[in-house]
């Protein structure tokens, strides 16, 4: 049988470690027995030693005084002290101060004497596995850590370039719209209908194209914290009428219904007027985008016990499915029908997450597929300061 690292027993008397030797014969930890503790001290440079068991009593040197010595060497091999009752004070002492992790009284029972040893062993391995653990997760960090630490620089410089490009890209598409709303006015000159045709799809692109680059520039604002809200306390029942309104049209175009259902009780809150248009109108044009019967219920209610307003818009449209919500908030996510994308680009979501951030609110979604979805996001009550 093939023994693993061991146990080192030191005794002046020949005869215990030849009973001891026979006592662990059968055991899988090799065993190293001597009456000379300078031996034993060398075997512990030469061997991986789990336990180290010492007699209290021997000529040239006290058991304590040598396992303190092997604390020095090997710090980590769990010592155990064999005592006659006359020195069990200084076992004692010597557990007190950690240089013994027990002592075994003299004369021993060969059961426990092999139960206290054996545990010893477990306690050894025990300690080395938390720390090789300990170790592994210590290097797996500091492994993260630096690669967090490139992501974050990489996605610093992507935001950057994302701005400028963005930025540089709003100009020509600017005069570009300009002279083509010129042209289309036939002010320079009457087109016929081909030409209207080809610019009005010029038209559109242009305008696809305008508003792209400003959800883009929108989101790389609001991430990197340059957008700061313009929060201040707001109507939030007015907010929500106007952009039901505007919406209205769409919802009838479709045949669909748009509700309104406001608690009376909605208090005024703190909130960025532009942004929330934003939020709402996104999310009201997503559930009309994607219900073809029924309808829409915006709806609006004060959590009193939680501080804060929610504010839910419920659609019975097609649904998402279970696998693609944890997707929905994330930037240039489109799902399900690729029919219903004319005209986005999947940014919408990602942009109401950052606002409602912002303000120190929440958004979320329950959907069941082919009955319909529900947005909810909160708004806290009071304005949140940072610190
Ligand atoms: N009410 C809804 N019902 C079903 N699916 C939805 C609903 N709202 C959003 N989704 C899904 O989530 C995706 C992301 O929505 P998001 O608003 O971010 O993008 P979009 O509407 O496709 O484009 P954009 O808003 O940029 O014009 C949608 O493409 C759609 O697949
Ligand atoms: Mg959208």
């Amino acid at each position: 049988m093939e023994k693993t690292a061991g146990i080192l027993i030191l005794d002046d008397e020949e005869n215990i470690l030849e009973t001891l030797k026979r006592l662990f014969f059968k055991e899988t930890f090799s065993i190293f027995t001597t009456t000379n503790y300078q031996e034993a001290l060398e075997a512990l440079k030469k061997e991986e030693i789990k336990v180290v068991i010492s007699d209290q009593r021997m000529p040239e040197i006290t058991g304590v005084e040598f396992l303190k010595k092997v604390k020095l060497e090997c710090p980590d091999a769990v010592r155990i002290l064999m005592t006659g009752h006359a020195d069990i004070r200084a076992a004692e002492d010597a557990i007190n101060v950690g240089e013994v992790y027990r002592f075994i009284n003299k004369p021993w029972n060969k059961e426990d004497f092999k139960g206290a040893v054996c545990q010893a062993v477990d306690h050894y391995d025990l300690v080395i596995q938390n720390r090789n653990l300990f170790e592994e997760t210590r290097t797996k960090n500091e492994e993260l850590e630096v690669l967090n630490r490139k992501l974050r620089d990489m996605y610093e410089v992507q935001k950057e370039f994302t701005s400028t490009v963005s930025h540089e890209l709003r100009t020509p598409l600017a005069s570009m719209k300009v002279t083509v709303d010129l042209v289309l006015s036939g002010e320079p000159g009457e087109l016929n209908e081909d030409q209207t045709r080809f610019l009005m799809k010029t038209k559109n692109n242009v305008d696809r194209l305008t508003r792209l680059i400003n959800d883009i520039l929108d989101l790389t604002k609001l991430e990197s914290g340059k957008t700061q809200p313009d929060i201040s306390i707001n109507d939030l029942t007015q907010t929500i009428n106007e952009v039901v309104e505007i919406q209205e049209l769409a919802a009838k175009e479709k045949g669909l219904y748009l509700r309104n259902e406001i608690e009376k009780r909605v208090v005024n809150i703190p909130f960025d007027v532009d942004k929330m248009h934003q939020v709402l109108s996104n999310l009201i044009s997503n559930a009309i985008k994607f219900t073809e019967t029924g309808g829409i219920t915006v709806s609006c209610i004060n959590c009193e016990k939680d501080n804060c307003v929610k504010i839910s818009i419920r659609d019975t449209g097609q649904g998402i499915k279970q696998e693609d919500m944890g997707k929905l908030f994330q930037k240039f996510q489109q799902l399900g029908d690729p029919r219903k994308h004319i005209g986005g680009t999947g940014l919408g979501l990602a942009i109401c997450k950052e606002i409602i951030q912002c303000h120190g609110g929440k958004i979320w979604v329950e959907s069941e597929i082919n009955k319909g979805s529900c947005f909810h996001f909160i708004l806290p009550v009071q304005e949140r300061r940072e610190g």
